[in-house]
Parts: structure tokens; C-alpha cells; sequence
């Protein structure tokens, strides 16, 4: 296909909202034709407003304009959303899925055979062109697939996975922006505790976690290989550390990846 695709997204929410501001920021064109929908939330409207994309309550409508379509409601509505549209999607539509535990066989089994589909796990930070994208693709893989994977790709890393792994990916990936978020909160306090400001605290706070993520990324280093850069015998950091592992720091967020992803496997 030449010129990009026409994305339509079904629902307006969290999600929804970081894509399509996403895709606005990456230019390119992604969001000339887009349309979104809700259900007379005026969420819809909203980014319709923000983003220049056109808004519906129509899901039918929002499929008739679309060569690809991104459902973005809750998992228990997925199957609904798609029921409704069904009879508007053939083999030149691509169905894409972003909801937690729906697995691209429940979207094949709801549409004709033919259609391409895409599950998707997708986080966040998509807003800012930073998001991690987990993809699958179903039993039929067209020249549409690759063009609304070149369209994801605007948005961040995209990592190409087997679908009985998505719900750790999901756990870690698509959930993991507030586990991260609650750490660098954690540390905005402690600064306080610490004796610096709020404003210098988060300063420092972020500095802090972007430069690490850039050294673990640019350098390829290993995370073990830059604790021991940072600490040396008898130390600051080695002091630190040493609290943090007695605290089970790192036992608890791996209890907690675990747990989501057991919760993400309940969804759907
Ligand atoms: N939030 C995340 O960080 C994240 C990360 C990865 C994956 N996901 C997945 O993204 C999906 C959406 O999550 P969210 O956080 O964006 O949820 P959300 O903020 O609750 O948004 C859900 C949206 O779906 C709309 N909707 C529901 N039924 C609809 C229908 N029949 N027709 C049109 N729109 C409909 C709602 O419309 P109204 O506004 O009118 O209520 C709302 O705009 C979930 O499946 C989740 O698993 C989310």
C-alpha cells in the first residue's frame, strides 16, 4: 500500500489518547485521516479537538473510514465492540487489539477468515515516542500487517513476541510505567526526607533515572556493571544498597511483576 493507512481507534480513553498524541507529534501524516470514537463520553470530541482527528460515537462509521482499526476498550468490551462491527470488516480492514489478556484467536473467531489482525501491547510512554509495542500477528499477515506495524513503529519500539508471553510483556511493559512511576516517587520522597526540596528532588530525581536508562541503552552495559561503577568499599552507594536489599526491594517488584502477570491472564 503506497500511501500510509487510515487508523480509526475505538475508544478514547488513557490509551487511546497517548497513541493519537503520539502519531501527532511523529507528523508524518498518521493523524490526517484518523478517527476516533467513545460511547457520548465527549472523550472522543476531545481529542478531536486537541489533535485535529475527526470524533464518532459510530463504530460502524469509524470502521467504513478505516483500513486499520485499533480497539482501545477495556478487555471485557472488546468482544462487543467487535460483534458490532463484524459485518463492516473484510480482508482489506486489519483488526488490532490493545486490550491486556485478548488473544488474536478471540478477534479471528469473531470476524471472517481472511481478515488480518494484531494483538498489541502497547504502554504509555507512545505519547512521547518512547513506548514499548509487544506485537502478534494472527494467521493472516498482508501487506496491511506491514503497513500498520511501520505506522506503531512512529511510536516506539516495537518488540515482535509470541502470544503465551504477552501477559508478562504486559505485566512488564505495558504496566511498567507505574512501577517506574512509583519508584521515582519513592525517590521525590526520600529527597525531601534527605533535606532537599520538592522541586530539586524530582530535578535530580529524573535527571538521575534518564541518564542511568541512556548509559544502560547507549553502552550496552549491564546493570550489574554500572551498580559497580557507582560503588565503591565502604561507600555511599554500597550503604544505600546494602539497606535496599535488606528491605527485599528487589524480591518485592519481583513479586509484583509476577502477580500482574497472573492478574493479566484473568482478563479477557
Ligand atoms: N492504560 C494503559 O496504560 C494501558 C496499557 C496497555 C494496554 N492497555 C489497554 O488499553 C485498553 C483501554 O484502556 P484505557 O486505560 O485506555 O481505558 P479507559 O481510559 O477506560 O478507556 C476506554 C475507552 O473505551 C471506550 N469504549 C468502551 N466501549 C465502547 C464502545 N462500545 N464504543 C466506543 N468506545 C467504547 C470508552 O468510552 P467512554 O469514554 O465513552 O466511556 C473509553 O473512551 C484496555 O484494554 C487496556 O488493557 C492500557
Amino acid at each position: 500500500m503506497a500511501s500510509p493507512p487510515r487508523i480509526g481507534l475505538i475508544g478514547s480513553g488513557n490509551m487511546a489518547r497517548a497513541m493519537v498524541r503520539g502519531w501527532a507529534a511523529a507528523g508524518a501524516g498518521a493523524t490526517e485521516q484518523m478517527v476516533v470514537s467513545d460511547r457520548g463520553s465527549g472523550r472522543a470530541r476531545a481529542l478531536a479537538d486537541a489533535y485535529g482527528v475527526d470524533a464518532t460515537t459510530d463504530n460502524r462509521e469509524l470502521v467504513d473510514r478505516s483500513d486499520v482499526v485499533v480497539v482501545c476498550v477495556k478487555p471485557t468490551d472488546v468482544e462487543d465492540v467487535v460483534r458490532q462491527v463484524s459485518d463492516h470488516v473484510g480482508p482489506d480492514t486489519l483488526v488490532a487489539s490493545v486490550a491486556a489478556g485478548v488473544h488474536a484467536a478471540t478477534l479471528e473467531n469473531l470476524l471472517d477468515d481472511g481478515v488480518p489482525v494484531l494483538r498489541l501491547m502497547p504502554n504509555v510512554p507512545v505519547e512521547v515516542g518512547a513506548g514499548t509495542i509487544t506485537y502478534a500477528t494472527g494467521r493472516v499477515r498482508t501487506d496491511l500487517t506491514e503497513a500498520a506495524l511501520s505506522c506503531l513503529g512512529q511510536l516506539g519500539t516495537l518488540v515482535e513476541l509470541r502470544e503465551p508471553l504477552f501477559d508478562a510483556a504486559t505485566a512488564l511493559s505495558g504496566s511498567g510505567p507505574a512501577f517506574f512511576a512509583l519508584v521515582v516517587e519513592a525517590f521525590e520522597d526520600a529527597a525531601i526526607v534527605a533535606g532537599l526540596s520538592a522541586e530539586v528532588g524530582r530535578e535530580l530525581a529524573l535527571t538521575t533515572m534518564v541518564g542511568t536508562a541512556r548509559m544502560l541503552v547507549e553502552d550496552d552495559l549491564s546493570c550489574g556493571a554500572l551498580r559497580r561503577m557507582v560503588t565503591s568499599p565502604g561507600g555511599t552507594a554500597a550503604t544505600g544498597l546494602a539497606h535496599m536489599e535488606r528491605a527485599a526491594v528487589r524480591g518485592a517488584i519481583i513479586d509484583a511483576v509476577v502477580a500482574a502477570r497472573d492478574r493479566a491472564g484473568e482478563l479477557g
